[in-house]
């Protein structure tokens, strides 16, 4: 494993450090912190040093809180044991669970309002739509890696159609994409605006 500095955020290529590109671990971290996200949720943890450091160092900046999901145990043990030893320094920011991310956001949602939401769990669509909808009410932020896989297939025609969301980040040139939207107000007239 490579050195993590404290003070620095990293966007390296290292496979170590995930699947996203340099260019997409900026663009999520970018947004993060342009949007001030604070209670953000993670579908797909896997080791713990992609998605996850990138938006624990966020939540870091942003004085919030990154809550994980990861169904494979031995992924979470090993990220576990990274946020214990390397990435320490980001420990408070960071709730590693595990579990099914269905299950686990129907729980964890009736105690948090997530304002932020990014999805890079199964290769499964219908899964990442119904995660997405479970917490669509609070959130203001959808970030989703894999825009071009079958990951995202139900939910990328539902963002790009909606009035609700405008496209803030659209990555083609990675290997599999990577996109977010911001939820919008919509002003129904003068005297209502609705979120
Ligand atoms: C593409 S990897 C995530 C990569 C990570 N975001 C990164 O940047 O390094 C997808 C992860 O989702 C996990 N996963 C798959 N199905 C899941 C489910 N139903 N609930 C939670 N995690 C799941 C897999 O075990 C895998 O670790």
């Amino acid at each position: 494993m490579s050195n993590f500095d404290i003070m620095i955020t990293r966007f390296d290529a290292n496979p170590e450090f995930g699947q996203m590109v340099p260019e997409e671990r900026k663009a999520l971290y970018d947004l993060t912190i342009k949007n001030k996200c604070t209670k953000i949720l993670e579908v797909g943890t896997w080791k713990g040093v992609g998605s996850t450091y990138i938006l624990a160092s966020a939540a870091k900046a942003n004085g919030g809180h990154l809550y994980s999901i990861e169904n494979d145990k031995a992924n979470h043990d090993i990220a576990e044991d990274i946020y214990n030893t390397d990435l320490s320094f980001l420990k408070v920011y960071v709730c590693l669970i595990l579990g099914d991310s269905t299950e686990k956001i129907k729980e964890i949602s009736k105690e948090i309002q997530f304002d932020m939401v990014f999805l890079d769990g199964a290769e499964d669509g219908e899964r990442t739509f119904n995660d997405f909808n479970l917490v669509k009410n609070d959130i203001k932020i959808v970030a989703c890696h894999d825009w071009f896989t079958k990951k995202t297939e139900k939910i990328r025609p539902y963002l790009e159609s909606s009035k609700d969301y405008e496209q803030i980040s659209l990555i083609e040139t990675s290997p599999t994409g990577f996109s977010a939207f911001k939820r919008v107000k919509r002003v129904k007239n003068e005297n209502d605006i609705t979120r």
